[in-house]
């Protein structure tokens, strides 16, 4: 028998919150797009530590798609994500509707306008607004005390940290580490775009990130230098590199010379699929 509860509706779900919350519970959130593996399960697991009842939330949020992106044909399992979440031991799944989440005419939107400059916000136009904004309606709607995402997403969530600090909102952010495959691969609900040939490829971004750890093994190194040596492991796993970059943990902003605690950022596009990944130096 299960105790899980399904919410599709919005205000279901944030008078669900408002119930536990005068229960005296504390609420956990994990916010997914959904097509869950092993990665988005270890943020479950986190929450069900720092919470009496755990909130995942699986939405496929158009606002954080570009034009030409892949909203339509974004891997969706509806049936098999809702199992998953009740193994993993979920209070409540949310699960809503578009219409559920956005008004035909919404016109209130969160921009971030530092750390999205850079990095995957120079290369997707619009994609962190999309996510601060329905991250931001997420938080108003599960009423969580701890929000637990990964650190797959780097800038991501270095951009919550700071839509949370700003907007005063009464959340502790928790960033797990990234969940990968065996071979190093970061686990990612896109990694079924690929083909058993694209997947060899993909090693590329793991493999030049433990490149650049190399190079500072040993103490500092030029910046440039241990970009170089990305772009080379990368290039040669046939991918078409996006961005390499070294930057401050905290600020984002490019390093000259990478050190230890500087985090080391890739994106490539393997064949039509795009990858991103990141390792802490
Ligand atoms: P999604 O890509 O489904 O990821 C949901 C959460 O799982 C994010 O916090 C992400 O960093 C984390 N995650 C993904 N792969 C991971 C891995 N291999 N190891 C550890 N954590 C991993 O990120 C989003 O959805 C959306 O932008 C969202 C925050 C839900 C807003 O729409």
């Amino acid at each position: 028998m299960s105790s899980m509860v399904q919410i599709k509706q919005a205000d279901e779900m944030q008078a669900w919150a408002l119930a536990r919350r005068l229960d005296g519970a504390r609420i956990g959130l994990v916010p997914t797009m959904g097509y869950l593996h092993a990665g988005h399960l270890s943020l479950v697991a986190e929450a069900r530590k720092r919470a009496d009842v755990v909130v995942v939330s699986i939405f496929v949020n158009p606002v954080q798609f570009g034009p030409n992106e892949d909203f339509e044909k974004y891997p969706r399992d509806e049936a098999r994500d809702l199992e998953q979440c009740e193994r993993a031991g979920a209070s409540a799944v949310f699960f809503p509707s578009v219409a559920t989440m956005y008004a035909p005419d919404a016109s209130v939107f969160v921009t971030e306008e530092r750390l999205s400059a850079g990095l995957c916000g120079a290369r997707r136009p619009g994609h962190f607004r999309g996510v601060c904004t329905v991250v931001a309606k997420l938080f108003n709607l599960a009423q969580p005390h701890v929000a637990v995402f990964g650190q797959k997403d780097y800038q991501q969530a270095a951009i919550i940290r700071r839509m949370v600090r700003d907007l005063n909102f009464p959340i502790e952010i928790v960033v797990a580490p990234i969940v990968r495959e065996p071979d190093g691969l970061a686990m990612s609900s896109r990694n079924v775009y690929l083909s058993a040939d694209e997947r060899q490829r993909a090693l590329g971004l793991s493999r030049a990130l433990q490149a650049a750890a190399a190079c500072v093994e040993q103490g500092g190194a030029p910046a440039a230098d241990v970009r170089a040596r990305m772009v080379e492991v990368i290039e040669a796993h046939a991918l078409q590199l996006d961005y390499a970059e070294i930057v401050d943990a905290e600020s984002l902003e490019p390093v000259a010379e990478a050190r230890r605690g500087n985090v080391a950022l890739v994106a490539a596009q393997c064949g039509r699929t795009r990858l991103i990944d990141n390792q802490i130096l």
